[in-house]
């Protein structure tokens, strides 16, 4: 098993490119079952959950290959509409595959995870989206079947703007007969990244990146190229370690644009923020203060992938700060080993307070999940002493070579192996 020893204390300094985005990377890979060509998709960060989804499209009848930082996804063969447990239950946005497979073969045979660290991941969404096109959908334990000879056009209203189902209604909706129109659709830049993708494989989609999303079917699509866009999560992560620790970083192949509501808060904070066009200086010399509270919104509100490691930069900062999360019902497993380094928080169901202490100490702690794990990496960062931090499964999932990245920003950061 592997740790991540880290010696904070020291202030960071240093360039580090952002890896492609974890959340577009999975997507668009699911995506590439819908064309009858290959596609290539370049910037793919090297992950366990792109490791993973690499696995389900292999199984599905795709041929897959890597070669740099490039994927070649060759869809021209049979696919068949069957995903078993063991690869479903290795990754939670599996589900993505429901909406792409029952598209390409008209029907699909899958497993739902349950319960996850994050609270319950309910899949309603995904089959109101799938049903409102005229799919017929089986539930039997675990097991969701969906059918559909052939999908049709309709109106898809989302009473949340849930990434997945956005992207599952978009995936469905490419090559049903008519149009589509889907409201309420997630914002995200990924929903974006999805519709550039589409495009190029000769979809019709418009709207991606406002509420309402526009579809007119087609009966194929062609395979594509595509360039997976920065990663506005593990960025602010690094901006985040950058408070947490102190000194200037700068990060290129970079999307600001894409995180404004983080660079806001960092601002806030007392950092200076500067950025450039595809890049990001942050320099953090004198005390943190509090940013005032958080409030975790779907985009283009602060995201709720990025509160952890900012509860994680500020521990120490002056005053109290509130952060209330509303996107998942249990964001706050990191806490007890927050407080375990000498952190003051207390929770109450979806609200976090803490209040700035004067200094953090490392400890052994484990990662409960991916941006928990990096939360525990950042305020280790801004401890005195070591950390090890256990559970890096988890980290993996998300962040290419964490150890590597932190270690081009200045940090003392080690990945080594434990019985
Ligand atoms: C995606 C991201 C994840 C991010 C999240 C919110 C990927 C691979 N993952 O996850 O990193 O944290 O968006 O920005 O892109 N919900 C329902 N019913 C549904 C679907 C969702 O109630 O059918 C609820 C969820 O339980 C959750 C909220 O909606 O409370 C947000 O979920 P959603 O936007 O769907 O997140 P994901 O697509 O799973």
């Amino acid at each position: 098993m592997s740790v991540l020893k880290i010696t904070g204390g020291c202030s960071l300094s240093g360039s580090l490119r952002v890896q492609g985005a974890k959340n577009s990377v999975l997507p668009l890979l699911a995506a590439s079952v819908l064309t009858e060509g290959l596609s290539v998709f370049r910037n793919c960060p090297r992950l366990s959950d792109a490791e993973a989804t690499v696995r389900i499209l292999r199984h599905v009848g795709c041929r897959v290959y890597g070669e740099g930082d490039a994927l070649y996804v060759d869809a021209s063969g049979p696919i068949r509409p069957e995903v078993p447990d063991a690869l479903m239950r290795q990754m939670r946005s599996s589900v993505i595959f429901l909406g792409a497979l029952l598209s390409r073969c008209g029907e699909v045979s899958l497993s739902l995870p349950g319960g996850c660290e994050l609270g319950p991941r309910p899949v309603d969404l995904h089959l109101l989206a799938l049903r409102s096109l005229g799919a017929e959908v089986i539930e039997a334990g675990d097991r969701i079947c969906c059918r559909a000879g052939a999908l049709k056009g309709g109106r898809i209203d989302l009473p949340f703007a849930s990434v997945g189902a956005t992207e599952n209604a978009m995936l469905a909706a490419v090559r049903a007969a008519g149009s589509t129109v889907i409201s309420g659709a997630a914002r995200e830049p990924e929903i974006r990244d999805l519709q550039d993708y589409l495009r190029a494989c000769g979809a019709l989609v418009s709207g991606a990146g406002s509420g309402t999303i526009r579809i007119v079917g087609v009966e194929k699509l062609r395979g594509a190229e595509k360039r997976i866009l920065p990663d506005r999560i593990a960025a602010a992560t690094w901006l985040a370690a950058c408070a947490s620790a102190g000194g200037r970083i700068r990060l290129y192949d970079a999307c600001p644009a894409h995180m404004l509501p983080v660079l806001r808060a960092l601002e806030r904070m007392g950092c200076a923020v500067k950025t450039g066009e595809n890049l990001i200086v942050l320099e953090r010399t004198g005390p943190l203060k509090s940013p005032g509270p958080i409030i975790t919104r779907p985009h283009p509100g602060f995201p709720t992938d990025a509160q952890p490691p900012l509860m994680a930069a500020a521990l120490r900062a002056r005053g109290t700060t509130v952060m209330i999360e509303t996107v998942f019902e249990n964001r706050f497993r990191h806490v007890p080993a927050l407080r375990s380094m000498g952190a003051d928080i207390r929770t109450a169901g979806r609200t976090a307070i803490i209040r700035g202490v004067e200094g953090l100490h490392g400890a052994e702690v484990r990662a409960s999940d991916l941006r928990g794990g990096a939360a525990l990496a950042v305020a280790a960062l801004g401890a005195e002493g070591e950390t090890l931090l256990r559970g890096m499964e988890h980290v993996e999932r998300g962040y290419e070579d964490m150890a590597g990245a932190l270690t081009a920003l200045g940090a003392d950061a080690r990945l080594c192996e434990e019985e």
